[in-house]
């Protein structure tokens, strides 16, 4: 898919069937995820937790609702959660930005291959700190989760949407 086009195809997406993720488009998410920029060189302050599993997905689900007390999926059902986590090496000050590059270079490859995905803060905000499910994860102590990417088969068909002007823009010439 042409880049411009897969920016159109990105979307968030919400309703996933239950079909899993083939390896191969796992494989190609995580690359994708490797291949983002990271401040100041720093790839030691990231670890990226591929979850797949669904009883570890559940513990999530269910660490989300002992939390806040509300029930629902806030992964929509998705199949697969890609979570980025910092370390203590991680620099305090750029650790959301270089987070957010991951997370898009992957939302943007799963839209390359046809998959739904969405950015998921709200559920990690909410469970950070939470161990049952970090250790479910087999996610290390030390390692703080900042957000995720929920990737699965939409259960609807996706269409290229069109420009929009999202943001105020000025040019300076
Ligand atoms: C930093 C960030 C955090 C987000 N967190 C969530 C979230 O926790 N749950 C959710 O359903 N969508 C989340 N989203 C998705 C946004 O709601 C979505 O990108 C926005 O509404 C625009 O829609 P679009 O992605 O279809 O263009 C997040 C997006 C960003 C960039």
């Amino acid at each position: 898919m042409e880049f411009f086009d897969v920016l159109h195809m990105r979307q968030s997406v919400r309703h996933y069937t239950e079909e899993k993720v083939e390896e191969k488009d796992i494989a190609a998410i995580v690359e994708a995820a490797q291949l983002a920029p990271v401040g100041m060189h720093n790839n030691k302050g990231y670890i990226l937790t591929v979850i797949s599993s669904k009883s570890v997905l559940d513990q999530m689900k269910r660490s989300f609702t002992e939390v806040t007390g509300k029930e629902g999926d806030p992964s929509y059902g998705a199949p697969l959660f890609i979570l980025v986590s910092k370390t203590p090496e991680a620099i305090v000050e750029i650790a959301k930005y270089d987070a957010a590059c991951m997370i898009e270079n992957m939302h943007l490859a799963s839209a390359a291959l046809g998959l739904g995905s969405v950015y998921i803060h709200g559920m990690i905000f909410s469970i950070r700190g939470e161990k049952a499910w970090q250790h479910a994860a087999g996610l290390p102590d030390r390692a703080v989760p900042l957000c995720g990417l929920a990737v699965g088969h939409s259960a609807q068909e996706l269409h290229a949407r069109p420009t929009k002007e999202t943001f105020q823009t000025i040019y300076v010439e």
